[in-house]
Protein backbone atom coordinates (compact mmCIF):
# COMPACT_ATOMS: atom_id res chain seq x y z
CA UNK A 1 0.00 0.00 0.00
CA UNK A 2 1.51 3.41 -0.35
CA UNK A 3 3.42 4.57 2.09
CA UNK A 4 1.91 7.29 3.56
CA UNK A 5 4.65 8.69 5.69
CA UNK A 6 5.95 10.41 2.40
CA UNK A 7 5.36 14.27 1.54
CA UNK A 8 4.52 16.00 -1.31
CA UNK A 9 2.49 13.82 -3.25
CA UNK A 10 2.77 14.69 -7.17
CA UNK A 11 0.42 12.29 -8.59
CA UNK A 12 -2.14 10.80 -7.57
CA UNK A 13 -4.78 7.70 -8.91
CA UNK A 14 -8.29 7.31 -7.00
CA UNK A 15 -9.93 4.12 -8.57
CA UNK A 16 -8.99 4.60 -12.04
CA UNK A 17 -10.51 1.94 -14.66
CA UNK A 18 -9.85 1.78 -18.48
CA UNK A 19 -10.76 -0.16 -21.28
CA UNK A 20 -10.27 -0.20 -25.30
CA UNK A 21 -12.90 -1.55 -26.19
CA UNK A 22 -15.31 -3.38 -23.64
CA UNK A 23 -12.46 -5.63 -21.26
CA UNK A 24 -11.17 -4.03 -19.07
CA UNK A 25 -7.52 -3.70 -18.88
CA UNK A 26 -7.24 -1.32 -15.76
CA UNK A 27 -9.31 -1.84 -13.04
CA UNK A 28 -9.86 0.01 -9.68
CA UNK A 29 -6.42 1.05 -9.65
CA UNK A 30 -5.50 3.34 -7.01
CA UNK A 31 -1.48 4.52 -5.94
CA UNK A 32 -0.30 8.33 -4.90
CA UNK A 33 3.60 8.99 -5.85
CA UNK A 34 5.39 11.54 -3.89
CA UNK A 35 8.54 13.85 -5.09
CA UNK A 36 12.02 11.93 -5.68
CA UNK A 37 9.96 8.49 -5.58
CA UNK A 38 11.94 6.04 -7.78
CA UNK A 39 8.94 3.96 -8.42
CA UNK A 40 9.87 0.29 -10.48
CA UNK A 41 6.38 -1.64 -12.11
CA UNK A 42 6.64 -4.54 -12.90
CA UNK A 43 3.96 -7.38 -14.30
CA UNK A 44 3.11 -10.16 -17.08
CA UNK A 45 3.66 -8.81 -20.51
CA UNK A 46 -0.28 -7.32 -21.79
CA UNK A 47 -0.77 -6.78 -17.68
CA UNK A 48 -1.73 -3.09 -18.87
CA UNK A 49 1.97 -1.20 -17.79
CA UNK A 50 1.91 0.86 -20.95
CA UNK A 51 -1.90 1.48 -20.82
CA UNK A 52 -1.53 2.89 -16.68
CA UNK A 53 1.45 4.66 -17.85
CA UNK A 54 -0.43 6.64 -20.69
CA UNK A 55 -3.24 7.19 -17.97
CA UNK A 56 -0.92 9.30 -15.71
CA UNK A 57 0.56 11.12 -19.11
CA UNK A 58 -2.77 12.26 -19.80
CA UNK A 59 -2.52 9.98 -23.02
CA UNK A 60 -5.64 7.64 -22.66
CA UNK A 61 -8.21 9.21 -20.39
CA UNK A 62 -9.86 6.53 -17.78
CA UNK A 63 -13.61 5.65 -18.25
CA UNK A 64 -13.70 5.98 -14.02
CA UNK A 65 -11.91 7.45 -11.60
CA UNK A 66 -9.22 10.32 -10.51
CA UNK A 67 -6.03 11.43 -11.57
CA UNK A 68 -4.21 14.38 -10.02
CA UNK A 69 -1.28 15.73 -11.07
CA UNK A 70 0.84 18.09 -8.78
CA UNK A 71 -2.04 18.12 -6.62
CA UNK A 72 -4.53 19.25 -9.69
CA UNK A 73 -6.77 17.03 -11.74
CA UNK A 74 -5.18 16.12 -14.91
CA UNK A 75 -7.94 17.61 -17.35
CA UNK A 76 -7.02 21.17 -16.43
CA UNK A 77 -3.43 20.08 -16.16
CA UNK A 78 -1.26 22.22 -18.12
CA UNK A 79 2.40 22.63 -17.12
CA UNK A 80 3.64 19.57 -19.09
CA UNK A 81 6.93 20.64 -19.47
CA UNK A 82 7.36 19.06 -15.62
CA UNK A 83 6.90 16.10 -16.96
CA UNK A 84 9.64 13.66 -19.03
CA UNK A 85 8.43 10.72 -21.40
CA UNK A 86 10.84 8.00 -22.55
CA UNK A 87 8.57 5.80 -24.75
CA UNK A 88 8.93 2.00 -25.64
CA UNK A 89 11.23 1.40 -28.93
CA UNK A 90 11.84 4.66 -30.25
CA UNK A 91 15.23 3.86 -31.63
CA UNK A 92 16.49 6.01 -34.22
CA UNK A 93 18.03 4.25 -37.48
CA UNK A 94 20.72 4.73 -39.37
CA UNK A 95 19.85 7.00 -41.98
CA UNK A 96 17.42 9.63 -39.58
CA UNK A 97 18.86 12.82 -40.72
CA UNK A 98 19.63 14.52 -36.90
CA UNK A 99 22.96 14.98 -34.84
CA UNK A 100 22.71 14.17 -31.34
CA UNK A 101 22.68 17.64 -30.00
CA UNK A 102 19.63 17.69 -32.44
CA UNK A 103 17.48 15.08 -30.87
CA UNK A 104 18.24 16.96 -27.22
CA UNK A 105 17.15 20.05 -28.96
CA UNK A 106 13.57 18.58 -30.10
CA UNK A 107 13.29 18.24 -26.24
CA UNK A 108 12.51 22.43 -25.84
CA UNK A 109 10.33 22.69 -28.67
CA UNK A 110 7.62 22.20 -26.94
CA UNK A 111 9.01 25.56 -25.28
CA UNK A 112 10.29 27.40 -28.39
CA UNK A 113 7.57 27.28 -30.22
CA UNK A 114 6.76 27.58 -34.07
CA UNK A 115 9.30 29.58 -36.11
CA UNK A 116 12.12 30.48 -33.10
CA UNK A 117 15.48 29.54 -33.54
CA UNK A 118 16.85 28.00 -30.40
CA UNK A 119 18.24 30.47 -27.64
CA UNK A 120 21.65 30.61 -25.28
CA UNK A 121 18.99 28.91 -23.04
CA UNK A 122 18.23 26.26 -24.96
CA UNK A 123 21.88 25.80 -26.05
CA UNK A 124 22.19 25.71 -22.16
CA UNK A 125 19.83 23.53 -21.40
CA UNK A 126 20.78 21.00 -24.06
CA UNK A 127 24.26 20.79 -23.05
CA UNK A 128 23.56 20.44 -19.11
CA UNK A 129 21.19 17.90 -20.01
CA UNK A 130 24.36 15.69 -22.51
CA UNK A 131 26.45 16.40 -19.47
CA UNK A 132 24.24 14.90 -17.36
CA UNK A 133 23.56 11.45 -19.01
CA UNK A 134 27.94 11.77 -19.93
CA UNK A 135 26.90 12.44 -23.87
CA UNK A 136 28.57 15.33 -24.00
CA UNK A 137 31.31 14.12 -26.66
CA UNK A 138 28.46 12.45 -29.02
CA UNK A 139 27.08 15.98 -29.57
CA UNK A 140 27.93 16.02 -33.47
CA UNK A 141 27.26 12.66 -34.53
CA UNK A 142 24.59 11.10 -35.78
CA UNK A 143 21.65 9.63 -33.86
CA UNK A 144 21.63 6.76 -35.88
CA UNK A 145 24.92 5.80 -35.69
CA UNK A 146 25.09 5.16 -31.74
CA UNK A 147 24.11 2.07 -29.97
CA UNK A 148 21.00 1.15 -28.38
CA UNK A 149 22.42 2.04 -24.73
CA UNK A 150 23.64 5.39 -25.93
CA UNK A 151 20.57 6.41 -28.27
CA UNK A 152 18.67 6.03 -24.95
CA UNK A 153 20.88 8.10 -22.76
CA UNK A 154 20.45 10.91 -25.52
CA UNK A 155 16.42 9.86 -25.04
CA UNK A 156 16.72 10.72 -21.37
CA UNK A 157 18.77 14.09 -22.21
CA UNK A 158 15.87 14.85 -24.62
CA UNK A 159 13.56 14.61 -21.89
CA UNK A 160 15.66 16.46 -19.15
CA UNK A 161 15.92 19.87 -20.96
CA UNK A 162 13.07 21.14 -19.91
CA UNK A 163 14.12 20.32 -16.36
CA UNK A 164 10.88 18.44 -15.49
CA UNK A 165 10.06 17.33 -11.59
CA UNK A 166 9.14 13.54 -12.94
CA UNK A 167 9.92 11.19 -15.55
CA UNK A 168 8.22 7.88 -16.93
CA UNK A 169 10.22 5.72 -19.01
CA UNK A 170 8.23 2.20 -20.72
CA UNK A 171 10.79 -0.21 -20.44
CA UNK A 172 14.26 1.93 -21.93
CA UNK A 173 16.44 -1.24 -21.56
CA UNK A 174 14.45 -3.94 -23.55
CA UNK A 175 17.44 -5.22 -26.06
CA UNK A 176 20.61 -3.68 -24.71
CA UNK A 177 23.24 -5.57 -23.23
CA UNK A 178 23.11 -6.70 -19.60
CA UNK A 179 26.60 -4.03 -19.20
CA UNK A 180 24.45 -1.17 -21.14
CA UNK A 181 21.52 -1.81 -18.69
CA UNK A 182 23.45 -1.65 -15.38
CA UNK A 183 24.96 1.57 -16.89
CA UNK A 184 21.81 2.85 -16.93
CA UNK A 185 20.40 1.82 -14.03
CA UNK A 186 23.32 3.61 -12.22
CA UNK A 187 22.36 6.56 -14.52
CA UNK A 188 18.88 6.85 -13.24
CA UNK A 189 19.92 6.29 -9.61
CA UNK A 190 22.16 9.45 -9.83
CA UNK A 191 19.31 12.04 -11.54
CA UNK A 192 17.11 10.36 -9.06
CA UNK A 193 19.30 11.50 -6.30
CA UNK A 194 20.88 14.40 -7.32
CA UNK A 195 18.56 16.28 -8.68
CA UNK A 196 15.78 14.49 -6.45
CA UNK A 197 13.71 13.56 -9.80
CA UNK A 198 10.88 11.27 -9.73
CA UNK A 199 10.70 8.35 -11.65
CA UNK A 200 8.43 6.03 -12.53
CA UNK A 201 9.97 2.95 -14.60
CA UNK A 202 8.18 0.01 -16.15
CA UNK A 203 10.67 -2.83 -16.48
CA UNK A 204 11.64 -6.07 -16.01
CA UNK A 205 14.67 -6.39 -14.07
CA UNK A 206 13.15 -6.81 -10.96
CA UNK A 207 15.94 -7.83 -9.27
CA UNK A 208 17.72 -4.25 -10.27
CA UNK A 209 14.64 -2.71 -9.47
CA UNK A 210 14.47 -4.44 -5.77
CA UNK A 211 17.63 -2.79 -5.16
CA UNK A 212 16.84 0.79 -6.83
CA UNK A 213 13.81 1.14 -6.42
CA UNK A 214 11.73 3.24 -3.71
CA UNK A 215 8.30 1.49 -4.56
CA UNK A 216 7.29 -1.29 -6.60
CA UNK A 217 4.10 -1.69 -7.92
CA UNK A 218 3.04 -5.04 -9.37
CA UNK A 219 0.37 -4.63 -12.21
CA UNK A 220 -1.72 -7.38 -13.73
CA UNK A 221 -4.86 -5.23 -14.57
CA UNK A 222 -5.42 -4.69 -10.70
CA UNK A 223 -2.57 -3.59 -9.02
CA UNK A 224 -2.13 -6.39 -6.65
CA UNK A 225 0.96 -4.51 -5.01
CA UNK A 226 2.47 -1.07 -4.23
CA UNK A 227 5.17 -0.70 -1.56
CA UNK A 228 8.48 -1.27 -0.17
CA UNK A 229 10.19 -4.00 -3.00
CA UNK A 230 12.11 -5.99 -0.24
CA UNK A 231 8.82 -6.73 1.18
CA UNK A 232 7.55 -7.47 -1.70
CA UNK A 233 10.58 -10.01 -2.71
CA UNK A 234 9.13 -11.33 1.14
CA UNK A 235 6.45 -11.77 0.14
CA UNK A 236 4.33 -15.37 0.12
CA UNK A 237 2.77 -14.75 -3.24
CA UNK A 238 5.55 -13.32 -4.89
CA UNK A 239 6.98 -16.54 -6.22
CA UNK A 240 3.64 -17.49 -7.15
CA UNK A 241 3.61 -14.25 -9.82
CA UNK A 242 7.18 -14.65 -10.62
CA UNK A 243 6.47 -18.31 -11.80
CA UNK A 244 3.27 -16.86 -14.16
CA UNK A 245 4.96 -13.56 -15.82
CA UNK A 246 8.15 -14.18 -17.49
CA UNK A 247 9.75 -11.63 -15.12
CA UNK A 248 13.45 -11.69 -14.82
CA UNK A 249 14.87 -12.65 -10.93
N1 LIG B 1 -4.29 0.67 -28.55
C1 LIG B 1 -4.85 -0.45 -28.06
N2 LIG B 1 -6.07 -0.86 -28.49
C2 LIG B 1 -6.64 -1.97 -28.00
N3 LIG B 1 -6.09 -2.76 -27.06
C3 LIG B 1 -4.88 -2.42 -26.60
C4 LIG B 1 -4.19 -1.25 -27.06
N4 LIG B 1 -3.01 -1.15 -26.42
C5 LIG B 1 -2.96 -2.21 -25.59
N5 LIG B 1 -4.06 -2.97 -25.69
C6 LIG B 1 -4.38 -4.17 -24.89
O1 LIG B 1 -4.45 -3.79 -23.52
C7 LIG B 1 -3.84 -4.76 -22.69
C8 LIG B 1 -2.73 -4.12 -21.88
O2 LIG B 1 -1.69 -3.71 -22.76
P1 LIG B 1 -0.42 -2.91 -22.28
O3 LIG B 1 -0.85 -1.80 -21.42
O4 LIG B 1 0.38 -2.60 -23.49
O5 LIG B 1 0.32 -4.00 -21.37
P2 LIG B 1 1.87 -4.11 -20.94
O6 LIG B 1 2.52 -2.80 -21.18
O7 LIG B 1 1.81 -4.49 -19.49
O8 LIG B 1 2.47 -5.23 -21.75
C9 LIG B 1 -3.37 -5.87 -23.63
O9 LIG B 1 -4.37 -6.88 -23.64
C10 LIG B 1 -3.26 -5.19 -24.95
O10 LIG B 1 -3.46 -6.10 -26.00
MG1 LIG C 1 4.14 -2.25 -22.38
Amino acid sequence: MPNLDHKNTILELQDISFSYATDEVIKDVSLSIHKGDYVGLIGPNGGGKSTLLKIMLGLLRPQKGIVKIFNQDINHFKDWQKIGYVAQRNFFDASFPATVEEVVMMGRYGKLGFFHFPNKIDQKKVHQALQQVEMTEFKNRSIGDLSGGQQQRVFIARALVTEPEMIFLDEPTAGVDAKTQKQFYALLEKLNKQLNLTLIFISHELDILAHQATELGYINRTLDYFGDPKEFLKGEYFHELIGKSGIHH
